[in-house]
């Protein structure tokens, strides 16, 4: 029995624990190695439901079976993103190596608001390498994220303060004119979150029409920059999109720089779905213009196939940065040496004071992939949705409903002579029928009022026969409902 002065959470027997963790780590790559063999997705049935809704455990149950529950009840309901024809959404897969690097920070369990620590020096170095790649400069620096949202929204945190002409930070928004915040209609809904986060409402966001391939037109921005001005509203930032989350579009990231340099505007782009395609060399100059953005927002939890959550938020300028999140306190303040030789420089960089180790993920992907690795995959991932897209063309009763620039393709099953609505209500019932047979996870969304399926392949496990499987089930369902009445 352990003295009450002595009592802590280790465990009592290591080598029992090392046990139940090898048991563990091997239950974990057997999952993943037939990862395959298993639906796309399967909902916990009723019995686990009811087993995982439980009083609160007032005292300890031994690791082994509490491990031996979550192997049972736990682990085979994901939402299936790890598997190889999970398209929904846009959500990355995870990789085997990040499940090491997430037992190895887990380990240290180290705090990231700065320090001397290694933590300090991966994240920092992980920072480097992807600003190199996006085009950036030694000036530059950014921070992980929890994920895109949050990474856009201090992307636009940042541009507020230096673009408001007085210290917002200091003084707030009252009495001050609306500011203004621009975007194509296509902009992912985190842009409403934003500006009502930022006080400026909702009204603070412009939405701006999209040209038929769904990219933001350059005039009408132009002349609701020129009309907010004559209302007395005061524009401070554009927000470009380096893929839609709709469509996988990409807004002229040139033509918008030229735009917020002649306005002087913060140029921000939110590059969640599409902006690690700056690692292909082939899809690299579809973003041209990228690197001229004062700040970059992406998610190494879709296009770098990493576990949740990592997103990135890259800054041009460190100054500018700091200049909006920099603080102050007394029990804060480095003295100088010791542990904390400087003012936590990353707790200085963003609005997290307590961070987790999720740089480790990225940087471990970058040692075992090489960026040529996982390029390879971003490039097989785009070529894999132009197959898709091109079985669709040939198909007569399958239609693309929007472009394809990138990896996203928006379809549907259209047999001759049913109008939109019958088409939505039959679309959507083959797509609930694909989801819920296991065969495969796309979404949905809706293109002009029509109902799309719709694939975001963000995915290193997909091969090019699991497009066929996807396309054959569409059709084969597609056939079997038309030949049944059509659900209400
Ligand atoms: C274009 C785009 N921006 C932002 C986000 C939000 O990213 P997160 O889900 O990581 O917060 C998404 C998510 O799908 C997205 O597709």
């Amino acid at each position: 029995m352990v003295p009450d002065s002595d009592y802590s959470l280790d465990p009592a027997d290591w080598e029992a624990f090392e046990a139940t963790a090898q048991q563990t780590l091997h239950d974990a790559v057997a999952f993943l190695q037939t990862i395959r063999e298993r639906p796309t997705w399967q909902p916990p049935p009723h019995e686990v439901k009811k087993r995982l809704h439980e009083a609160i455990p007032m005292y300890p149950t031994p690791l082994a079976e509490v491990c031996a529950q979550a192997r049972r009840d736990i682990l085979p309901y994901p939402t299936g993103n790890i598997h190889p024809r999970f398209w929904g959404w846009v959500m990355g897969t995870g990789t085997a190596d990040g499940v090491i690097a997430d037992l190895i920070a887990s380990t240290m369990n180290t705090h990231m608001a700065g320090y001397d620590q290694s933590g300090s020096l991966i994240e920092e170095q992980v920072l480097r390498w992807l600003c190199q790649l996006f085009g950036y400069g030694p000036e530059a620096l950014g921070i992980f994220v929890s994920g895109g949202t949050v990474a856009n929204i201090l992307g636009i945190v940042a541009g507020r303060q230096a673009k408001a002409g007085y210290d917002v930070r200091a003084e707030g928004l009252a009495g001050r004119p609306q500011m203004i915040i621009y975007g194509s209609s296509e902009t992912h809904s985190w842009i409403y979150k934003c500006c009502e986060l930022l006080g400026l409402g909702r009204k603070g966001y412009r939405p701006i029409p999209v040209d038929e391939e769904h990219r933001i037109q350059i005039d009408a921005l132009a002349q609701a920059i020129d009309e907010d001005r004559a209302a007395g509203h005061l524009p401070i930032c554009v927000n470009g999109n380096a893929g839609t989350v709709n469509t996988g579009a990409i807004d002229n990231l040139d033509q918008l720089a030229d735009v917020c340099k002649k306005e002087d505007l913060w140029f921000h782009v939110d590059g969640a779905l599409g902006g690690l395609a700056v690692l292909s060399d082939s899809l690299k100059p579809r973003l041209r213009g990228i690197e001229r953005a004062d700040s970059i927002a992406f998610d190494l939890h879709k296009w770098g196939y990493l576990q949740y959550e990592i997103g990135c938020v890259l800054m041009k300028d460190v100054h500018a940065q700091k200049a909006a999140f920099q603080t102050s306190a007394d029990y804060l303040e480095s003295n100088g040496r010791g542990i904390q030789p400087n003012n936590l420089e990353f707790a200085q960089l963003g609005i997290q004071l307590s961070r987790g180790f999720r740089a480790l993920r990225a940087w471990m992907a970058f040692k075992t992939h090489g960026v040529t690795g996982i390029s390879r995959i971003i490039d097989q991932n785009v070529r894999h949705v132009q197959y898709l897209a091109e079985r669709i063309r040939e198909h007569d009763h399958l239609e693309l409903l929007a472009p394809t620039p990138l990896n996203v393709a928006c379809f549907r099953f259209c047999p001759p002579h049913l109008d939109v609505q019958a088409l939505n209500k039959l679309n959507r019932e083959i797509l609930m029928r694909i989801q819920e047979a296991g065969i495969a996870v796309p979404s949905s969304t809706l293109i002009d009022g029509q109902f799309a399926i719709r694939v975001a392949n963000s995915n290193h496990r997909t091969k090019q026969e699991d497009m066929d499987i996807l396309l054959d089930a569409v059709i084969g369902i597609g056939e079997e409902i038309l030949q049944s009445d059509l659900p209400r």
